[in-house]
């Protein structure tokens, strides 16, 4: 499925804007996919002579890449584009360029035709699919003066008309993130996704590695692979065949200097064995999966068209564990799915009791215009949603809370990513993507280091450093 961290408005990246060039602010909503499209975005309008500027009223060229995945997100969309609108009319009376406008991502694939009717004044609505295409539409619209509309699945692929990434996406240069798959054939009831991305495909394995390569060449040492059903990667190996994720993630953990790899998200149906031995054999696999379960009742299960029954995910973590004893999981659910009974929701609270979870996203269930559930009878009553929501998310937060108090005492490896908010602290991130901090050297960041844990702080841990260096 999608990604999990559905992030606020996020601005990429901070500069300003050197003389003699075109200032383009990138607002990213929804899921580290799109955070990634931001800066493959950037990178393709770079030739063009635009660069990132810090916000809207600097900028000649503003794209708003957008997510679908929660509720009102057209009505969200319409108005931020009213407030670029105003911005680009301040522009223009204070005798500067007015902004082109465009829209990307999931609003603009579903929604293009409404985006341009409702706000004529959008230049460019591109989807997912054609992000290399742009400097051609953003040359199209400046000439006409008319908008351009791109929302096509386009039989080439969008990954071999990009230039190669200028800078990974990355925090502090150490961990980056990088989409290798993109799209879902899945069609669960409730999700926009495979109408919104298309189909699955996969990037070629040859080009992950390129990438990866040169992420790891300018200091990356933890690489989150991307897909919306990235467990069911499927790249042409360059030799005539296919590699599957397990096959990608040996590749990658061979690359001098990569030091964890991760993945995200999983389906349960595509969890297959190679995959679960490469928990226990791949050493670079950080044991901390992201898999969501959607619902623990079997009933509602089928009703989302999820393929699996409730215990047939038990039998997978089962497995998984077996394999990976200090395997940790992350789901999302949905409460209050058409048709949901207080029974089934009992099921889910049953299933969460059973596995027990480090950490997970939950929703209420709302409808997507176009998908099957939208249409479905027996819509759940929103209090009884809110109410089921508050009772989910109270036990999830008790098993964090756990889970998180259960590393007092552990020793774990932590890889440090920066200074800390206190002089003399770093800070860094466990295996289980927990931020740790402790006293210690700006020396160590960017490496690897033992850290015991001494204490649980409201969402992040506190230790001491095992040994203060690291010997090469
Ligand atoms: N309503 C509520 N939650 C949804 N998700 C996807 N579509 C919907 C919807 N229509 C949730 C799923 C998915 C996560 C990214 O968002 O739990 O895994
Ligand atoms: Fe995930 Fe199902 Fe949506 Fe595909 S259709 S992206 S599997 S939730």
């Amino acid at each position: 499925m999608t990604v999990e961290t559905i992030t606020d408005s996020k601005t990429i990246p901070q500069k300003s804007s050197p003389a003699n060039s075109r200032g383009l602010h990138v607002i990213t909503w929804g899921c580290q996919m799109n955070v990634y499209d931001s800066a493959r975005m950037t990178d393709v309008l770079a030739p063009l002579g635009y660069q990132p500027v810090t916000s809207p009223e600097q900028a000649e060229m503003v794209i708003l890449n957008t997510c679908h995945i929660r509720e009102r997100a057209a009505e969200k969309v319409f108005s931020e584009l009213g407030r670029l609108r105003k911005i680009s009319e301040e522009r223009v009376s204070a005798g500067l360029k007015r902004s082109i406008i465009a829209v990307a991502g999931c609003v603009a694939q579903a929604e293009g035709e409404e985006i341009l009717a409702r706000a004529p004044y959008v230049d460019i609505v591109l989807g997912p699919q054609t992000y290399h295409r742009l400097p051609e539409m953003v040359a199209r619209a400046a000439r006409a003066g008319g908008a351009v509309i791109d929302t096509d699945f386009p039989v080439e692929m969008k990954f071999d008309f990009l230039p190669e990434a200028s800078a990974p996406q990355v925090e502090g240069n150490l961990t980056a993130f990088l989409t290798i798959q993109e799209g879902c054939d899945k069609f669960c009831s409730f999700c926009v996704v495979p109408y919104t991305r298309g189909a699955e495909t996969s990037r070629s394995l040859p080009s992950v590695l390129n990438e990866a390569r040169r992420m790891v060449e300018s200091g990356v040492r933890e690489i989150t692979l991307l897909g919306q059903n990235v467990n069911a990667y499927h790249g042409d190996d360059g030799e005539g065949g296919t590699a599957d994720l397990p096959r990608l993630a040996a590749a990658l953990a061979a690359l001098p200097g990569l030091e964890r790899i991760r993945y995200m998200t999983s389906h349960p149906r595509d969890m297959d064995q190679a995959l679960i031995d490469a928990h226990r054999d791949n050493p670079a696999l950080m044991p901390f999966l992201h898999l969501p379960v959607q619902s623990g009742s079997d009933r509602i299960l089928k009703a989302m068209n999820r393929g699996h029954t409730s215990d047939e995910y038990r039998a997978l973590i089962a497995r998984l564990r077996e394999a990976c004893p200090d395997l940790a999981l992350s789901s999302d659910f949905i409460v209050g799915h058409p048709g949901e009974t207080e029974e089934d929701f009992e099921a889910t609270m049953q299933l969460v009791r059973d596995i027990g979870f480090a950490q997970a996203f939950s929703f209420k269930y709302s409808p997507r215009p176009g998908t099957p559930a939208a249409g479905q009878p027996f819509q759940v009553d929103e209090a009884i949603k809110d109410v089921r929501l508050q009772r989910l998310q109270a036990l999830l937060r008790e098993q964090q809370d756990a889970f998180n108090a259960d590393m007092v005492g552990r020793t774990l490896p932590v890889l440090f990513t920066g200074r800390g908010r206190k002089p003399g602290q770093i800070t860094g991130r466990s295996p289980y993507l927990q931020p740790v901090h402790v006293e210690g050297s700006d020396e160590l960041i960017g490496q690897t280091v033992p850290v015991v844990i001494t204490q649980r702080l409201t969402n992040s841990l506190a230790g001491t450093l095992l040994r203060e260096r690291v010997c090469a």
